[in-house]
Order: structure tokens, then sequence, then C-alpha cells
């Protein structure tokens, strides 16, 4: 093949580009087909941020109530959250009252909900918004309140009859796997036959862990997303944590993630207090790499324009949503260095480096542009713009071509690597 020959090459390379566009394409396991979370699931959820508080009598403006959803709501209209893509606004754990009703329903809280979880959705849905709730697999929900054991059906249609439009399914107070793998797909089966569309969020490998290893495949049949790891906290360690465990398990997890279907990292907590502004930008850079649901766990009410800005990031959230549906990985590990590196739509690529180290300033880190891709990121040559932590064209490239860059102590830099 004579590739130093200028008019065969770039027939050649496009080919090779073509093929690697069609491998790339091929789906991957079976999805749960109910046609939703076709890309990453975004929207807002409390339980981060506002945790467990039922006490409206001290705390009025951070208890779980339907005040708070409403007014995280209305933001979520007015501030520009809905334009981006942030649609889904979820209740998590503690809106219940503590016992069902004589049918056998669950029932909202009537202090903390005076209008119901119907009132609620439907005022959400005249935010053009969503509405998601929370409910457990097992007797209890992690908080202790009912569990939707033996009323699997009931609930879902509860659900279904509120106009309820996401379901995130927990784990706690399962008393064994069986129950949980049951209880898991019985309730998607479940959601389904509502004829309702409900996203359904799952926490199944979460709990299955430490027991044995979960069946991904089985699991994408039944659940649009699945958290595998611990409940994110408001810290760099969280982050971190989550991270190390997600590139340990690539080879595991992320051939499953496609349409339809998603492993969940859990949720931002940027804008909140636990992350300089470096670590916000790795958490962003990073979830947008993973293809995860990007659901916030913040005040919408109290946030810095910074942080909105960040989350508000229209190319960022672009690569999160890039509908080739392709999960990204990390690449290489050294010297507290870390690059991970996503295939997106039209042959481009993103690409993450991490800087680990966290002593000393900014550093400089080099990579060869060939190295990068499956060595097919820049076949002839690029155009390299760089868009965290803030956006700047670094210009045209060649597969032969190094590229330095510097990177913040817990920072990231965020690229995308496009055809010329
Ligand atoms: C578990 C879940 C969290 C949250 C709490 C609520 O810990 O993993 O995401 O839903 O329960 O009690």
């Amino acid at each position: 093949m004579k590739l130093e020959n200028g008019i065969q090459q770039p027939g050649f390379l496009l080919a090779l580009r073509f093929l690697a566009l069609v491998l790339w394409s091929f789906p991957g396991a079976r999805a749960l087909d109910n046609g939703l979370a076709m890309t990453p699931t975004m929207g807002w959820l409390h339980w981060e941020r506002f945790m467990c508080n039922v006490d409206c009598q001290e705390e009025p403006d951070s208890c779980i109530s339907e005040k708070l959803f409403m007014q995280m709501a209305e933001l979520m209209d007015s501030d520009g959250w809905k334009d981006v893509g942030y649609e889904y606004l979820c209740i998590d754990d503690c809106w219940m009252a503590p016992k069902r009703d004589s049918k056998g329903r669950l029932q909202a809280d009537p202090k903390r909900f005076p209008g119901g979880i119907q009132g609620l959705a439907n005022y959400v849905h005249s935010k053009g918004l969503k509405l998601g709730i929370y409910a457990d697999v097992g007797n209890k929900t992690c908080a202790g309140f009912p569990g939707s054991f033996g009323y699997y059906d009931i609930d879902a249609q509860t659900f279904a009859d509120w106009g309820v439009d996401l379901l995130k399914f927990d784990g706690c107070h399962c008393d064994s796997m069986e129950h949980l793998e049951n209880g898991y797909k019985h309730m998607s089966l479940a959601l389904n036959r509502t004829g309702r569309s409900i996203v359904y969020s799952c926490e199944w490998p979460l709990y299955m862990w430490p027991f044995r290893k979960p069946n991904y495949t089985e699991i994408r049949q039944y659940c649009n997303h699945w958290r595998n790891f611990d409940d994110v906290y408001d810290s760099w360690q969280s982050i971190k944590n989550i991270l190390d465990w997600t590139s340990s398990n690539q080879r595991r997890i992320i051939d499953v993630a496609g349409p339809g279907g998603w492993n969940d990292p859990d949720m931002l907590v940027i804008g909140n207090f636990g992350l300089s502004w470096d670590q916000q930008v790795t958490q962003m850079a990073l979830w947008a790499i993973m293809a995860a649901p990007l659901l916030m766990s913040n005040d919408l009410r109290h946030i810095s324009p910074q942080a909105k800005a960040l989350l508000q990031d229209k190319d960022v959230i672009a690569i999160n949503q890039d509908p080739l549906g392709k999960q990204g990985y990390r690449l290489r590990k050294e010297d507290n260095i870390e690059v991970w590196e996503r295939p997106l739509s039209d042959l481009a690529w993103a690409v993450a480096m991490v800087n680990l180290q966290e002593i000393g300033g900014p550093r400089f880190y080099t990579i060869s542009i060939a190295s990068l891709g499956q060595g097919m990121a820049c076949i002839p040559d690029c155009i390299i713009t760089q868009l965290l932590p803030v956006k700047r064209k670094l210009g045209f490239y060649q597969w032969t071509s190094d590229l330095k860059i510097q990177i913040n102590p817990t920072g990231t830099v965020l690229l995308r690597l496009a055809a010329n």
C-alpha cells in the first residue's frame, strides 16, 4: 500500500475512519424497551443537598416539601436550566407519610405535601418539566419509610396515576439477593404495564456487588440507569473514589452503556460547599466523559454564577449527551495525571486530562496525538478545542504532533478533537 502517495492516503484513511464509525456504532446489549433515556437523564435530585430534612417548622426553606420542589421547578424554568436540558425534577427519600392508605397505596406526608404528589406533578408539568419520585425495592426505604416489597404493582400504578415521569428505586432493607433481583425486575415490568413513560433508575448493582458480580447485560434490559457505587458526598475524596471505582471496573461496565441504559456515578454536587473550582470542573468534565446522568443536587436559589455557568456549559453538555452514546474510559495514568477519552459521533473524540497531584501548582503535560482515540482521533489531522476550564481554540494538529497542556492541581482540561 503506497501510503506515501498523496492521493491514496486520504481515501484509505477515510475508509478507516468510516470502518471505525461502523464498529463503534454497533449497539451493545439490548436496552430496556421503553424508548426513554436515549441520552443520559438530566435534571435535579434532592438527596445530596437536602437529605432527609423533615422539620418544616424549624427549617421551612430546606425541608423536603412541595414548596422546595415548586421553587426548584420555577428556577429550572426561569434560570435557563430547562433550556440546556435539565428536565427531570426528582424527589428522593423522605417524601412519604409513615403509613400506606386504607387501599395500600403510598401517600405523601400531608403536612409537607398538602397538594399531594399529583398536585406537584401538575405544577412541574406546567413548567415544561418532568417529575421524578423515589421508592425502595425492600421492606423500608433507606430512611425508614414504607418500602414497596409486596406492593410493586400498586406502587407502579399509583405513580402512573399521579403523573410521575421517573422512579428512583433504592435497594435498602431487602432480605435476600433473590428479592432484590426479582423486585427490580418486577417493578420494571409493572411500570411498563401502566403504559406511562417512566424512566426507571435502579441501584440494583450497588446492592449486589457485596454478594456477587452483577449481570449488567440483564440489568440493562430492565433499567434506564443504575448506580454501581457509594453515594456521592460533597467532597473531593468522594469524587476521587467514584472515578477510581469506575476506572478500576471499566472493562466490566462501559460496553453495556448506551442509548436507553447508563451507568450512574451519582449526583453532580457542583454549586455546593465541598469542591474547589478546579474540582467542580473535574466533576463536570468526567461526568461528561462517563456518559453519566446529570442530576444536580444543589440549591438553585443560591448558586454562584461560576457554578451555574459550568453546569450550563452547552459544549460540555453536548459531550455528555452525544447521540453515539458510548461511555468513555481511562486511557492511562502516569505520574498522577489521568487521561480519559470518549468517542463521539462524527468521529470526534473528547479527551479529559486530570491532575491528581495535590501539591504544587499547575503542571504541564505532553501527550502524543497519535496515542489518542485508538490512534484515530486525529487522522490525518484535526482541530482541537479546549472546553474546560475555559473555552479556547487550540488549533490545527497533525497525527504526528504532540499536545502540551497545563492542568491545575485537582483540575481537568477537557478537549474536543474533531475532523478538520
Ligand atoms: C441510599 C441511596 C441514596 C439516597 C438515600 C436515601 O443511600 O443510595 O442515593 O437515595 O438512600 O435514603
